[in-house]
C-alpha cells in the first residue's frame, strides 16, 4: 500500500493506502466520491465505466489506478462544468437515456471519438460505439445525438 496522487477534472487528489493494482474506477467513485462513472460488468466488456486518460477513452474498471498517476483523468463531471458540451446538449435534445445507467460511458466514449473524428459517418459512429452496451437499447438515439453534436461542433 502506498499513497498516490490523481489529477481528476483538473483537481489533484492524494489518496493514502492504495494498492497500485486497484481499479481506477474504485478510486474515482469510492475514494474521491465522483459517482457519475458507473460500475457495470467490471471486466472491460460494457463501457459503463469509461473515462478519459490524457484524452483517450479507457475502461476504468480494468485500468490499475497506478497507470493513471501523472495523467489527466476526465470523468463525466469534468466534461463540461456547465453541462454545455455539445454532446450533453445533443443528448438532451434527442432525449437519449432510458434508465440512464450506461449513459455516462456512452457520452465519454463519444466525446473522445468526436475529438479524434469530428465529422464521422454513420458507420464510423457504429464502429466507435460498438463496445458500449445499453441494455435499454437506446442505440438509435445515441447515434442521432452524436450526429447532432458533430453538426454543432462536438469536439469543442
Ligand atoms: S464496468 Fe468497466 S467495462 Fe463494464
Ligand atoms: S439507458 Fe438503460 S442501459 Fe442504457
Amino acid at each position: 500500500m502506498s499513497s498516490l496522487t490523481l489529477k481528476i477534472n483538473e483537481t489533484s487528489h492524494t489518496l493514502e493506502n492504495v494498492l497500485p493494482d486497484m481499479p481506477l474506477l474504485w478510486a474515482i467513485r469510492d475514494l474521491v466520491g465522483l459517482r457519475g462513472t458507473k460500475y457495470g460488468c467490471g471486466i472491460g466488456q460494457c463501457g459503463a465505466c469509461t473515462v478519459h486518460l490524457d484524452g483517450v477513452a479507457i475502461r476504468s474498471c480494468s485500468t490499475p489506478v497506478s497507470d493513471a498517476e501523472g495523467k489527466e483523468i476526465t470523468t463525466i463531471e469534468g466534461l463540461s462544468s456547465s453541462g454545455e458540451h455539445p454532446l450533453q446538449q445533443a443528448w438532451m435534445e434527442t432525449d437519449v437515456p432510458q434508465c440512464g445507467y450506461c449513459q455516462t460511458g456512452q457520452i465519454m466514449n463519444a466525446a473522445a471519438f468526436l475529438d479524434s473524428n469530428p465529422n464521422p459517418t454513420e458507420e464510423e459512429i457504429n464502429q466507435a460505439m460498438a463496445g458500449n452496451i445499453c441494455r435499454c437499447g437506446t442505440y438509435n438515439r445515441i447515434r442521432e445525438a452524436i450526429q447532432l453534436a458533430a453538426e454543432k461542433g462536438g469536439n469543442s
